[in-house]
């Protein structure tokens, strides 16, 4: 690792200053997280509300008659692709949001960012909730879409530049946790709901819920140190500082630090989608394209968004199959919660590499029970013993996701990039999660429905491949203070040849 204390290039503290877990920093951090209610929120209705009749059979009564033809192989019950569009609209917006995102989080700050997100994703569920047609709907989606894309973007670089390097890690997990929540509590919601006639608008339409709460939150909170420093800010930054570090902190020495490497970062100044894109950045900007795709060809919103599809496309009743993406997203909750506790003890890589081959064996067993279960053909009807088997594989498949790659693809992104590219390198990272989301749930029914079985081995293929890339190319981040970050680079065994030692901003 670099000096403590020498690398004044790369903005943030230098040195860790020892910061505390104080309670301010614990309730600003968990005000923060909460901006992950309303992509989880969206990711569990959007699964429930396409798979309630009245829904349907307003919008998309052609899925329905589709639906009931009774011989149809059990992979292909809901393959449509207007269907699919209406899933993935919010995922275009939040890919175009993610990008404009790293201008407006530089130069508003990350808790401006969260409020603007919020609002709009306010602004999203209320047009949603009363939509007479395709039209609104898809425009609802649009500005969920873009509020995502906001929030997405600036609420995990806040939580990694308030948190104490030695415990961001677990600061962090918590976006993750509240993404979980939103999935819960929404899957809730649509197993209640889904009998009502007027159900899917209430589910689309609660999302103003969530969207009021952390837009308040994220109201409330002040800006990060680097943030408000970053905008000229210091005698805010120093305010800042004294309330999340407590009485007893070097505040002074933080905040000089911050300064010193904010200065260079700015001397250095150049657009930052031209900065990113230069050798010595290569680790970095791989890491920030990898990572987020990788974590979705995990599958895991295959799983998510079509749960209640799946079970209810393998023999489970309606009512069954709801319950079970309940269960699917409880055990997700609890593992993202042992992920906070011992990802800043074992480290990221352990996580990864541990949670990856967990995925990989319970991908693999579903395929092999489907096949046992339905034949090679999918067109015989799988027996509850064996639906019973997918539920306990997919619950043990979320677990492996909920403690490392769930929380940990926004932890990554947000604490391996200087400050100068901070926001960019986020911005990126989340375009191409939404990017690779879309592209996966557009051709998820259709693949489920020509690759049956094998969609599993698809996805169990790319979790040996992200496995793999971990242990070779992820250096370790747990407890580094931001700025020390290019140090990790320097040591390992190929990014070095990248990275020259002599080179400052
Ligand atoms: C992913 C989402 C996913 C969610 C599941 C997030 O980290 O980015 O795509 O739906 O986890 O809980």
């Amino acid at each position: 690792m670099a000096p403590v204390g020498v690398l004044p290039a790369t903005g943030g503290p230098t040195k860790d200053f020892g910061g505390r877990i104080t309670s301010s920093v614990v309730v600003t951090c968990v005000v923060a997280a909460s901006s992950g209610l309303i992509f989880g929120y969206d990711i569990g209705i959007s699964g429930g509300v396409t798979t309630m009749e009245p829904f349907l059979k307003k919008f998309f009564p052609s899925v329905l008659r589709q639906a009931g033809a009774a011989e149809t192989n059990i992979y292909c019950q809901y393959d449509s692709q207007l269907l699919t569009a209406f899933t993935s609209s919010l995922y275009i917006a939040g890919l175009v949001a993610s990008l404009v995102a790293s201008r407006v989080t530089a130069a508003l700050g990350r808790k401006n960012t969260m409020v603007l997100g919020g609002l709009t994703f306010f602004a999203g569920g209320a047009i949603n909730g009363g939509a007479v047609n395709v039209a609104m709907l898809i425009l609802g989606r649009i500005l969920l879409g873009l509020g995502v894309g906001f929030t997405n973007q600036a609420a995990p670089l806040y939580l990694s530049e308030v948190a104490p390097a030695k415990w961001r890690g677990a600061f962090n997990t918590g976006f993750q946790f509240f993404i979980g929540i939103g999935v819960v509590a929404s899957n809730f919601l649509n197993f209640f709901l889904s009998k009502h006639p007027w159900g899917w608008r209430l589910s689309l339409g609660l999302a103003v819920v969530p969207a009021a709460i952390m837009t308040l939150g994220a109201a409330l909170i002040s800006d990060t140190p680097s943030s408000l420093v970053e905008r000229g800010r210091l005698r805010d930054a120093k305010q800042s500082l004294i309330r999340i570090r407590g009485a007893g902190a070097d505040v002074e020495g933080e905040l000089d630090d911050l300064v010193r490497s904010v200065g260079a970062a700015k001397a250095a100044d150049r657009e930052p989608f031209v900065t990113i894109l230069e050798r010595r950045h290569r680790p970095q900007l791989v890491m920030a394209v990898a990572i987020p795709f990788f974590q979705q060809v995990t599958g895991i919103n295959i799983i998510a968004f079509y749960a209640p599809v799946l079970f209810q496309s393998i023999g489970f009743g309606k009512d069954s199959a709801l319950i079970s993406s309940t269960i699917l997203g409880v055990v997700n909750l609890g593992a993202i919660l042992v992920s906070t506790a011992v990802v800043d003890r074992y480290g990221r890589r352990f996580l990864f590499v541990a949670g990856g081959l967990q995925m990989l064996v319970c991908k693999l067993a579903v395929a092999a029970v489907l096949v046992a279960g339905t034949g090679a053909s999918g067109t015989e009807h799988i027996s509850k013993e064996l639906a019973v088997a997918v539920l306990i594989l997919l619950c043990t498949y979320g677990a492996g996701f909920g403690w490392s790659w769930g929380p940990l693809s926004w932890l990554i992104p947000s604490e391996i990039f200087p400050i100068k590219i901070r926001t960019t390198g986020q911005g990126i990272s989340q375009a191409v999660n939404f990017a690779t989301t879309f592209a996966l749930s557009q051709s998820f029914l259709a693949m489920l429905c020509h690759l049956k079985y094998g969609a599993f081995l698809f996805y169990a293929g790319w979790i040996a491949t992200m496995t793999l890339f971990v242990m070779l190319f992820l250096p370790e981040t747990k407890g580094i203070p931001l700025d020390s970050m290019q140090g990790i680079w320097e040591q390992h065994w190929y990014w070095r040849r990248f990275v020259s030692t002599t080179v400052s901003a």
